[in-house]
Parts: C-alpha cells; sequence; structure tokens
C-alpha cells in the first residue's frame, strides 16, 4: 500500500474506508470488514451521525489484539456548529468518547462555514450561520492547533478550502493546515488546488471518488454525469481487468492524493483496497485527464445563504 508523509514524517495509507452515507446498522460491520481486509485507514465525522457505532466496531477488532490503536489511522471532522473557538476541544472530546478512543490522527475543520451553536440539522434561515466576523476561521484554525499540542489529535487540517481560502489562512501567519480533504475525481480534478498544496507541503485526500451515488436525492443535480458509467473508465478498466471503481482509486492514488472510497459492501470493500495494485499507464492518465469537466457532485447548496453570506463556497 502507498504511504504519504505528514510533515513531520508520519504516514498515512493512500487508501482508506469513507464512512459518510454508512448508514447506523451498517458502518460497524463495514469497518470491521474494512480492517480484516488490510485497510489502515478510516474516515469519519461527527456529521455522519455514526461515530459510536464505528467506535464500537474499532473496540471489538481492537480486543482481538491482532491490530492495535496505533496501526490505524483515524481521521474525524468538526462540524460547522462548533466553530467559536471554545466549542472546539468539547467538539472533539465528544468526538472521542463515541470512537472511543483517547486520540485521533487527524481532525479536520469539515466547512469553512460557521454555523450557530448548537443548531442540529442545516440551517434554514440567515441566523443560523454565524458571519465570519462572529466566527473567523482563523480562530478556529488556532483552536484546532491547540487540540494537537494537548494531544487530542495527532495531526490537524481542513476540508473544503478553496486556494483562496488556503491563502488567507496563509496570510494570518498560522502554521498550515496538514491536510486539505476536497471532492476529487476524473470530472473535478482540481490541478490548481493540488500544485497549490504540493508547493505548500499540503496532503490532499480526495472524497466522494466514485461520484457519490448513494448521497440523498435532494443534493443530486439533474442529468448528473456518472462516473462508474464513463466510456473511457470502463475501457481502461477492461484494459486492466479491473473494475470502474478501480481505475477511479488507482487514478487518485497514482496522482499522489489520498483517497477514501466508502462502502458498506464487504465485497466491493476488499476490491477497492486491491486497487492499490493497479499501475495506469500514460495513456490511461492521458485519456483520464481528458475527462475533466469542473463538474461538482457535492455543491455547498446548503450554504448559500440570502444575503450571500459565504459568497459561492468553493471560490468557483
Ligand atoms: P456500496 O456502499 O453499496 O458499496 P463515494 O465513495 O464516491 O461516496 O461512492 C460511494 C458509492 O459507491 C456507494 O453507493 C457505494 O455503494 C458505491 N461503491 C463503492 N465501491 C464500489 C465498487 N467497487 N463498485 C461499484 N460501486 C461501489
Amino acid at each position: 500500500m502507498k504511504k504519504m508523509q505528514f510533515r513531520n514524517g508520519d504516514n498515512i495509507d493512500a487508501i482508506g474506508l469513507g464512512t459518510w452515507k454508512s448508514d447506523p446498522g451498517e458502518v460497524g460491520q463495514a469497518v470491521e470488514a474494512a480492517l480484516e481486509a488490510g485497510y489502515r485507514h478510516i474516515d469519519c465525522a461527527a456529521i455522519y451521525r455514526n461515530e459510536a457505532e464505528v467506535g464500537t466496531a474499532l473496540s471489538r477488532v481492537f480486543a482481538r489484539g491482532e491490530i492495535r490503536r496505533e496501526d490505524v489511522h483515524i481521521t474525524s471532522k468538526l462540524w460547522n456548529n462548533a466553530h467559536l473557538k471554545d466549542d472546539v476541544e468539547p467538539a472533539l472530546k465528544k468526538t472521542l468518547s463515541d470512537l472511543g478512543l483517547d486520540y485521533l490522527d487527524l481532525y479536520l475543520i469539515h466547512w469553512p462555514v460557521a454555523f450557530r451553536p448548537g443548531l442540529e440539522g442545516f440551517p434554514e434561515s440567515e441566523p443560523d450561520f454565524l458571519t465570519p466576523d462572529q466566527a473567523p476561521i482563523s480562530e478556529t484554525w488556532e483552536a484546532m492547533l491547540a487540540a494537537r499540542d494537548q494531544g487530542l489529535t495527532r495531526h490537524v487540517g481542513v476540508s473544503n478550502f478553496s486556494i483562496r481560502k488556503l491563502d488567507r489562512l496563509a496570510a494570518s501567519g498560522a502554521e498550515m493546515p496538514e491536510m486539505n480533504q476536497v471532492e476529487l475525481h476524473p470530472y473535478l480534478q482540481q490541478d490548481e488546488l493540488l500544485a497549490w498544496c504540493r508547493e505548500h507541503d499540503v496532503l490532499v485526500t480526495a472524497y466522494s471518488p466514485l461520484g457519490s451515488i448513494d448521497r440523498p436525492e435532494e443534493m443530486k443535480g439533474e442529468d448528473e454525469p456518472s462516473l462508474l458509467e464513463n466510456e473511457v473508465i470502463g475501457e481502461i478498466a477492461e484494459k486492466h481487468g479491473a473494475s470502474p471503481a478501480q481505475i477511479l482509486i488507482a487514478w487518485a492514488v497514482a496522482r499522489d492524493t489520498i483517497v477514501i472510497p466508502k462502502s458498506t459492501n464487504p465485497q466491493r470493500i476488499r476490491q477497492n483496497l486491491e486497487s492499490a495494485h493497479i499501475q495506469l499507464d500514460a495513456t490511461d492518465m492521458d485519456r483520464i485527464r481528458s475527462l475533466d469537466r469542473h463538474y461538482r457532485y457535492i455543491g455547498g447548496n446548503a450554504f448559500r445563504t440570502e444575503s450571500g453570506l459565504y459568497g459561492n463556497i468553493f471560490d468557483d
């Protein structure tokens, strides 16, 4: 398994298990199946509302003794309703308690958008948001760094940050995030963002690498292009005797990104990990490069306000 390296030399497996949309009742067995198959990297978040079940599965696996806590990289994310600086540590501690852990490997600011503290669910009107003045992202970030210094997480980073937002954080003089987790697949290749992150030594994780077909209907656009049914991806899959999903995962790994395909199906969980053995050649990479169409599956619609408080969250 290819590993990517944090600035302090710690490693993270390039392929991890995604748990967004993994329902309670399914996510626990998915995590166990993944660890048994050889995954050593699980991607979680408080808003997935399944961390307690992930925690139960982790403790069952660790109790068996073959896989130890320190063998597994576990990421989680700070939800938007806990951006005020005094709310970060309690949110992280709640996630640790749900996961049954005493530290995380990586904690990310989930979105560059702040909600009113205590807001459950998604905002319905403007007062459900905090303005950037009320909840400066630089202060949220300082609280993330403080949580790391306290040992609650080994690494800290962000998610859904554009170049402009990363630049703004850099301008504040703060230490840069160690990771930026963003939507990334052949229809949204984000070359400029990748180059920026490479230059600043920020690792990148690709989410929704398979097109997240299982997300809620209200998040879907009309006539969405399918990644798994793309003809070019299908031809390359046939050439390698692989599945389209495996080609999408191998492509992400070949670009030096980390990738977190979600599955709750034990056979697909194993298949996705086996993508690690697929070597795409220059022709494959060129063909996939030509598929870029700046298409977002995750459009950030839930974060649009009447006054345009957060503008276009992706700055594009
Ligand atoms: P399932 O959980 O039933 O396996 P993303 O990672 O982009 O969010 O995509 C997740 C979706 O892709 C889920 O619907 C998941 O279904 C499906 N999926 C995961 N692995 C594969 C695979 N190897 N082949 C086909 N579909 C897959």
